[in-house]
């Protein structure tokens, strides 16, 4: 099936209104849109719409198996769609307060009117308020929540902008509503809140924008295995190979461990471009491109991961090389990324 894919600006308020009304027309025709997020653009379906949720698993030629992220107009929509065990209502409670909306998904065990082709089967359902007020406003104006999974193809780079999400699944869609690119550039925070005593369990199932320092005011914060052997248990869309370009990717924690093969090219994924780093000088690299240009901030490089990443398969090298960067803060949920694109986890 080919559609043409109309891209909406959004850059003044008439033209943000047409293309939120435009998203909820075809929404509510059960049809699916690209629309942009805080933390990457979204490909979205009425979540209560199995058929309509069927399409964007076909559109992404995602798995079944891989549930999606509801996400809610606001925090009161969460027993529409979720059981709140007691146990943790009231750590929940101050979680979405402090996180909500913003880059924060939660599993909570799910109701029946959540299709289960969304959850993938599971008990649990993810749930999230977007602070994309775009985003936001076609939930509300729609009336349902929206399941949306990043608008990439299953198991490629995600999309932080409109133009990254036309290399993905132009002809597959009808609608992409442009608002820019995304303010985090990686996606949501994803945690799981079990009953503890004297404190909950906070279990960070994807790591994110939302970090283990932001956590644990409101619990003992555990990560989950990275083994990825149990993926039933954690987020099972962690695959092993997941964000991986189609280049080869190579994760090099020291630079001294490089020696280049005769007749390769390479390009280098570097973290701040500093000559004292030890990797500018390491060969004649392709192309070098920076995650934060001279000064190390691990936002800035946030912002910029994927859309480096996309622009370095682009060139046909035969290897990616990328820098280590500091391991904490959202360097967590980047180091993560890097070290499945390079299949450290197969
Ligand atoms: O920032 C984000 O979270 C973006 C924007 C669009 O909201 N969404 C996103 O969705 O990243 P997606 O589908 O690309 O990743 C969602 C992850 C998958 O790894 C999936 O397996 C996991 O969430 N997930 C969803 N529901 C789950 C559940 N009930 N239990 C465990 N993991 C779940
Ligand atoms: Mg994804």
């Amino acid at each position: 099936m080919s559609y043409v894919t109309a891209v909406l600006p959004t850059d003044q308020p008439p033209l943000m209104h047409q293309a939120v009304d435009e998203a909820v027309r075809l929404l509510r025709e059960g049809e699916i849109v690209a629309l942009p997020t805080e933390t990457v653009y979204g490909l979205a379906a009425n979540a209560l719409d199995a058929e309509a949720v069927a399409k964007i698993f076909e559109a992404k030629e995602r798995p079944t198996f891989d549930p999606l992220i509801v996400h809610l107009a606001s925090k009161e929509q969460i027993d529409l769609v979720a059981d709140v065990p007691p146990e943790i209502a009231a750590t929940l409670k101050k979680m979405v307060e402090r996180f909500w909306p913003g880059p924060l998904t939660i599993l909570l065990p799910k109701k029946p009117i959540v299709p289960d082709l969304v959850t993938a089967g599971l008990p649990t359902v993810a749930v999230r308020v977007s602070s994309n007020s775009i985003f936001r406003r076609v939930i509300t104006d729609l009336g349902k929540p929206i399941a949306a999974p990043s608008a990439n193809r299953f198991g490629s780079i995600s999309p932080t902008s409109a133009s990254a999400v036309l290399a993905e699944l132009e002809g597959r869609i009808h609608l992409i509503v442009d608002a820019g690119a995304c303010m985090y550039g990686l996606e949501s925070t994803i945690i799981k809140i079990e009953p503890g005593s004297p404190k909950m369990f906070i279990t960070i199932v994807r790591p994110g924008p939302i970090t283990a320092e932001d956590l644990k005011l409101y619990g003992k914060v555990r990560y989950a295995s990275r083994t990825v052997v149990d993926e039933a248990t954690a987020a099972p869309g962690q695959l092993a190979s997941h964000y991986a370009p189609k280049t080869p990717l190579r994760l090099l924690e020291r630079p001294q461990d490089f020696i280049p093969e005769e007749g390769k090219r390479y390009a280098l994924l570097s973290y701040r471009g500093e000559e004292k780093d030890g990797y500018l000088n390491l060969c004649e690299w392709e192309e070098v491109m920076m995650l934060s240009p001279g000064n190390g901030k691990l936002p800035e490089a946030a912002v910029r991961f994927f859309y480096v990443l996309r622009a370095l398969d682009k060139l046909g090298v035969d290897e990616i090389i990328a820098e280590p960067l500091h391991e904490h803060g959202m360097g967590i949920a980047m180091m993560d990324k890097l070290r499945r694109a390079s299949g450290r986890y197969t």
